[in-house]
């Protein structure tokens, strides 16, 4: 299995089990198939409304000895609701608690953007915290004292751009670990690798098979197709794979963690697979061409009229 290692040498499994839009009736059996076919990391978040059900699998997972809590590598998130420094680590409690855990791998800062603690999702720009009031890098500190806590391993953030990683990254006591964000063909980020690898931050791509389970309010009309893309599809012949491994492959081959979500066990045993998968540079660079900078995860919902947020805030 593909690995990747942070600064103190502890190992992130690169390929894991993502779970957003993993309902709750039937990530269990995702989760606990995914561990007995082999998968050692998932990717929860508190917002996905799902992490007790996950911790349930995680249970008897341990229970029944398919693995051990060190042989899992468990990631969760702190919701945009929670940043006020003494939201943090209740947040992190809830998220322990519902996944029966005494400790996470790596906790991420979801968002850069502050929601007020009533708030889960926006409803006018009212609801929203501007950084004069929650400053990102106070929502830092809390979270670095989760680490000497010993309530999380690691800490990172999800959906930063260079600027927003900058402005933690400056004053932190730990530097950021790893930056989750939207990757793949049609989003190659390749500034934001290039920055995150220069300054020992790993990267994780989410929705690297496009997310086409996402709800429609957040589709639009005409989206790109990942499995349709012609390079994608022609690997896929040539290495009798299917275009999802081929997009999962890519991302690994950049040094990149990926997270395909499936709640189907043959497709969750599928994406493993792509593991094994060894690309040649020139092929992961035919791939790259394929960039067009499109976000199917676009954050619009948090620049709505009156919010303190812009795109180019989230986006750069
Ligand atoms: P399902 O859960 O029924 O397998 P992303 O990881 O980019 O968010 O994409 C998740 C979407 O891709 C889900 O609709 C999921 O459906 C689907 N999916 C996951 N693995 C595969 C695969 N190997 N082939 C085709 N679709 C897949």
């Amino acid at each position: 299995m593909r690995k990747l290692t942070f600064r103190n040498g502890d190992i992130l499994p690169a390929l894991g089990l993502g779970t957003w839009k993993s309902e709750p009736g039937e990530v269990y059996e995702a989760v606990l198939e995914a561990i007995k076919v082999g998968y050692r990391h998932i990717d929860c978040a508190y917002i996905y409304g799902n992490e007790k059900e996950i911790g349930d699998a995680l249970q008897t997972a341990f229970q029944e000895g398919i693995c051990s809590r060190e042989q899992i590598f468990i990631t969760s998130k702190l919701w945009n609701n929670a940043h006020l420094p003494e939201d943090v680590e209740p947040a992190l409690q809830q998220t322990l608690k519902d996944l029966q855990l005494e400790y996470l791998d790596l906790y991420l800062i979801h968002w850069s953007v502050a929601l007020k603690p009533e708030s889960q999702f926006p409803k006018t720009g009212d609801d929203f915290l501007g950084q004069d009031n929650a400053p990102i890098q106070k929502t830092w500190m809390a979270m670095e004292k989760l680490v000497d806590k010993g309530m999380t391993k690691h800490i990172g953030v999800a959906n930063f751009n260079i600027n927003n990683l900058e402005k933690i990254r400056k004053n932190a006591t730990i530097k950021p670990e790893m930056n989750q964000v939207e990757l793949h063909p049609n989003l190659v980020q390749d500034e934001l690798v290039k920055f995150c690898k220069k300054h020992d931050i790993l990267v994780t791509a989410y929705s690297p098979l496009g997310s086409k389970d996402r709800a429609s309010q957040m589709k639009k009309e005409d989206e790109p197709d990942l499995f349709e893309l012609p390079i994608i599809k022609d690997l896929a012949t040539k290495y009798g794979k299917t275009p999802a491994q081929i997009l999962i492959a890519y991302g690994l081959n950049r040094g990149i963690s990926v997270i395909p979500k499936s709640t189907n066990a043959g497709r969750i045993k599928q994406n493993l697979e792509a593991d094994g998968i060894q690309l040649t540079q020139d092929e992961v660079q035919a791939i790259n061409q394929e960039d067009k900078g499109y976000r199917f995860v676009d954050g619009s919902f948090w620049t709505m009229e009156g919010s303190p947020y812009s795109m180019k805030d989230l986006w750069g």
